[in-house]
């Protein structure tokens, strides 16, 4: 499926693109994100291909460390794709303007690790690049520099339609026609990011966000030996602890908006603090025993939902319109997976790791699969879902 959906060309301004689609025909273009996962199940079987898929994705933005959510490598974005896409202009730009979950650097740390002596020098031969990546979000998306980064539009974080974003964008969540008017008034703002959050209330410090850029931090403080990344990163998770953490529900939850308000709608991107083991164990422990082991919330017969079953607006089926409101998702239990591991509850890992496992069994390699009953669900042949190659190996 990853070799059906690979894609490799040169685009007319010389650069060299490899990737592979998310899905054919529903996601063509390169996302982020989803290039990282990737680049990770790819190392299993051809870790060229990783590296490639993570080389384009380095390249596909701007020398000051932009890189876009969205690249459309095989041909410029037309009309049709505006209301969509948040590009500059209406028509005839290569990419998005807005940012996808920051991994790049915690992938490829993952991909060198698995290259050895194929590629010795790939390790660190983008330390510049990625750090730029690292330093352009700080920078563009920390204005008032408490350490966490801000999303201006509700897909930048990956999670699209998840109810969280209800309260925040209002009628101009990524599910409504409003979503239009969000996308023109980034163009008009000439997609100056820093302008936009002390303009408008239409932004949210999203705990999800952040997490991934903690990893990512992280990763280039291994990659690079430099402690100083390591101490950013550290930031970041006494800011999560300090700002996101409620003591009372025992869940961490983004901040909206200039007054920061917090939204407690209790998502999948709640608990993924727990990835990040610099956070004290009994904050972590609460969102397992609390919340990931509660049949009324997140224990499901089938992977992790995206929202907690026990939140009113808690979907676990399809929707034509809407993703991220219940339903399970490979990426998701890939990530918190290895961290209930290390905590003590492989019996529960090893649950979520054997029922997605089965669902992909029966019904394919799917977008995301119904958490009560296993369905497959959204794109088939979806990229992602080969991270259970990574998970059935061990994870
Ligand atoms: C959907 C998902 C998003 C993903 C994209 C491409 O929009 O919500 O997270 O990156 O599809 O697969």
């Amino acid at each position: 499926m990853l070799r059906s959906n690979w894609r490799e060309g040169v685009r007319p301004d010389g650069r060299r693109y490899a990737y592979t689609c998310p899905a054919v025909p529903r996601y063509r273009h390169m996302w982020h994100w989803d290039s990282c996962f990737h680049a990770i199940a790819w190392r299993h079987i051809d870790p060229a291909r990783a590296r490639a898929e993570l080389r384009t994705v380095l390249r596909s933005g701007r020398p000051d460390g932009f890189l876009p959510h969205t690249v459309f490598w095989d041909s410029p974005a037309r009309w049709r794709r505006a209301p969509l896409y948040a590009t500059r202009r209406f028509a005839g730009d290569w990419h998005t303007e807005t940012v996808g979950p920051p991994l790049l650097a915690l992938a490829w740390e993952i991909v060198a690790d698995a290259s050895g002596d194929d590629d010795p020098g790939f390790r660190t031969e983008a330390l510049g690049a990625l750090g730029a990546h690292l330093d352009w979000l700080a920078r563009e998306r920390d204005p008032d520099g408490d350490g966490l980064l801000t999303i201006i539009l509700p897909d930048e974080s990956g999670l699209d339609d998840s109810p969280k974003y209800k309260p925040v964008f209002g009628a101009l969540t990524h599910d409504r026609p409003g979503y239009w008017l969000l996308v023109e008034r980034g163009r008009r703002a000439r997609w100056d990011s820093r302008w936009i959050i002390e303009r408008y209330d239409h932004h949210v410090e999203d705990v999800w966000f952040n997490v991934a850029f903690a990893l990512s931090l992280k990763a280039m403080g291994r990659l690079s030996g430099d402690p100083a990344w390591c101490a950013r990163a550290r930031r970041v998770e006494d800011a999560l602890l300090e700002r996101c953490w409620d003591e009372r529900r025992g869940l961490f939850f983004d901040l909206a908006g200039r007054a920061e308000r917090p939204v407690r709608i209790s998502t999948w991107s709640s608990l993924s603090p727990l990835v990040l083991d610099g956070l004290p164990d009994r904050a972590r422990r609460r969102l397992v025993e609390e919340h990931l082991l509660d049949e009324r919330r997140y224990a499901a017969p089938f992977g992790i939902p995206s929202v907690s079953m026990d939140e009113p607006s808690f979907n676990p089926r399809w929707d034509r319109f809407r993703c991220w409101r219940g339903p399970s998702w490979v990426n998701t239990a890939w990530l918190l997976v290895p961290p209930l591991r290390a905590l003590g509850y492989e019996r529960h890992a090893d649950h979520v790791v054997s029922s997605l496992a089965a669902a992909a069994a029966r019904d394919g390699l799917r977008e995301y699969y119904d958490p009560l009953t296993g369905q497959g669900l959204g794109a088939r042949g979806f990229g992602w879902s080969t991270l259970l190659l990574d998970l059935v190996d061990g994870g």
